[in-house]
Parts: C-alpha cells; sequence; structure tokens
C-alpha cells in the first residue's frame, strides 16, 4: 500500500513534468512559418494576438481553409493541423500572450 502510494506520487509528478506547454506547441508545429513579434512567413503572434479573440485563433488553426476569407486573406497557404483540444487551448494562449509585446 506505501509503496502505491510513492508510486502514485511519482507518477503525477512525471506527469507534471510532461504537461504540454504552448511555447513547446509553438516549436514543434509553427516555428518555421510564424515567430512570436517578428514577421515570419506568416503573421507574428504579436500581430496576431492584437486583433483576434482566442475562438478566432482556434478556429484558424483548426481550419485555415475556411477561415482566410473572413480573416481578410486572399488565400491560405497556411498547414491544416489535428491537434489535440488541449494543444490548441495551450498554443492559443501562448499566442495571446504576446499581446502588446514589441
Ligand atoms: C507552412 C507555414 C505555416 C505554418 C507551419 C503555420 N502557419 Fe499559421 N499562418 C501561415 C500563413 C502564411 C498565414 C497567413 C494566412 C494564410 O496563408 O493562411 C498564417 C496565419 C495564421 C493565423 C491567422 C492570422 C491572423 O490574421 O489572425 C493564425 C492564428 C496562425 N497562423 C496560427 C498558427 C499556429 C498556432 C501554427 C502552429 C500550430 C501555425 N500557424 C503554423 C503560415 C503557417
Amino acid at each position: 500500500m506505501k509503496h502505491f502510494f510513492l508510486f502514485t506520487l511519482l507518477l503525477s509528478s512525471l506527469l507534471q513534468a510532461e504537461k504540454l506547454d504552448g511555447k513547446k506547441v509553438f516549436e514543434t508545429y509553427c516555428w518555421g512559418c510564424h515567430h512570436q513579434t517578428a514577421m515570419a512567413f506568416g503573421p507574428p503572434f504579436n500581430q496576431i494576438a492584437e486583433k483576434r479573440t482566442k475562438g478566432e485563433i482556434i478556429a484558424y488553426i483548426t481550419s485555415p481553409k475556411s477561415m482566410y476569407k473572413q480573416f481578410g486573406y486572399k488565400r491560405s497557404v497556411m498547414t491544416q493541423f489535428h491537434l489535440s483540444n488541449e494543444e490548441l487551448d495551450t498554443i492559443s494562449d501562448y499566442i495571446l500572450s504576446f499581446k502588446g509585446k514589441k
């Protein structure tokens, strides 16, 4: 019983350490085309954060092909991703954290 308790404790701390963070999602999927505050192939996160809500950001990542017109683009070249809800949540918060940053 005592061992089981210790094991659970260890496991939960491992899970804590493995917890997704937005920066990791960004580095894995987005970094090639977006930078935090500098223009790259796609617009920088501080600019996106200035004009979009969390819902809009998630909608765009989920389906750029159906959102680009509404966002004012003539076409979309962004990759369509299939991220988990958790990844979408953390990456959109990460983008919004650059609001007002230069
Ligand atoms: C292949 C390059 C590429 C990758 C990879 C990419 N993007 Fe994009 N993204 C673009 C481009 C270019 C645009 C401008 C509109 C378009 O072409 O769809 C854009 C637009 C966006 C927008 C809307 C910008 C606005 O006007 O508000 C969001 C939000 C966004 N990207 C988030 C992400 C996130 C988050 C990731 C990673 C999960 C990502 N993008 C990965 C190229 C990319």
